[in-house]
């Protein structure tokens, strides 16, 4: 870090001289970043949260507090996690060899939790690396992920099982009104279409003014036969 630092550091934050922080960003009092970790422009870190060292973050993160973040996890831009989520680097953790002698660096084989564009990550999640969050996935809080999120899947429990899909603003999906395998957001009039290639969805149009708007949701408070007024 060299000259005035264009980025928001609070008291007792701790921040190597060795890592990278883009322009814009704020970090909260008692954060860690580790050497060599890299964060990209306005990204917030919040009280007390750890960032590993080589961490890579993309721009717009926000780091909740107490959020537990260990090398070698790479985040992309946009990506939230939630206060006192874990990712993890040891599969399978031991302090010490079996003649009992401290484990060292050499001594096991750090692996890393990818989240991808626009990934968010709940409240107290832990996520069991090695493993993707896929873009515009959300983990729900207290979830358990063992294994890969294909992208704008909503997962929850433990271990986290798919509950549903999400758009980009984080509102859940609903089919189709065309009847074809499309989903469509309520909010933004987004179209997204499964994609073989991740077992996820993808992004298929943004709203246009005569596309045909989402199925309605259920509401189980209205009874069948009434439905509104009719014409
Ligand atoms: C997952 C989440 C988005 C679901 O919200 P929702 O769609 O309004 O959820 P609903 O209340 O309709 O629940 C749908 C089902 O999922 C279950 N569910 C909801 N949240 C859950 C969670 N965190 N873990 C496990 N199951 C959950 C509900 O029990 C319900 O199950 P049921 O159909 O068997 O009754 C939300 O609960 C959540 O965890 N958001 C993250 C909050 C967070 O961590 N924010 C971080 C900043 S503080």
């Amino acid at each position: 870090m060299n000259g005035t630092p264009a980025y928001r550091v609070a008291p007792g934050a701790d921040i190597s001289e060795d890592a990278t922080i883009g322009d814009g960003s704020s970090v909260w009092h008692l954060a860690q970043i580790r050497e060599g970790a890299r964060l990209g422009e306005n990204c917030v870190i919040g009280r007390g949260a750890y960032i590993g060292s080589g961490v890579t973050m993309g721009d717009g993160c926000k780091v909740q507090n107490h959020a537990l973040v260990y090398e070698p996890a790479q985040l992309a831009d946009g990506v939230f996690v939630g206060p006192a989520a874990v990712f993890t680097n040891d599969h399978f953790p031991r302090a010490v060899n079996p003649d009992l002698t401290p484990k060292s660096a050499a001594d096991w084989e750090p692996v890393g939790v990818t989240c991808e564009t626009g990934a968010s990550i709940g409240a107290r999640a832990v996520c069991v690396a090695p493993v993707t969050i896929g873009a515009w996935a959300m983990v729900a809080a207290g979830a358990t992920v063992v294994k890969d999120v294909p992208p704008h899947a909503l997962v929850a429990g433990v271990p986290a099982r798919r509950l549903a899909w999400v758009g980009r603003s984080g509102q859940k999906l609903v089919p189709a009104s065309d009847g074809t395998d499309a989903w469509v957001c309520p909010a933004t009039g987004e179209w997204y279409v499964p994609d073989d290639s991740t077992g996820g969805l993808l992004l298929a149009s943004s709203p246009l003014a005569d596309a045909p708007r989402p199925a309605p949701l259920d509401d189980p408070d209205t009874p069948d036969d009434q439905d509104g007024p009719t014409a």
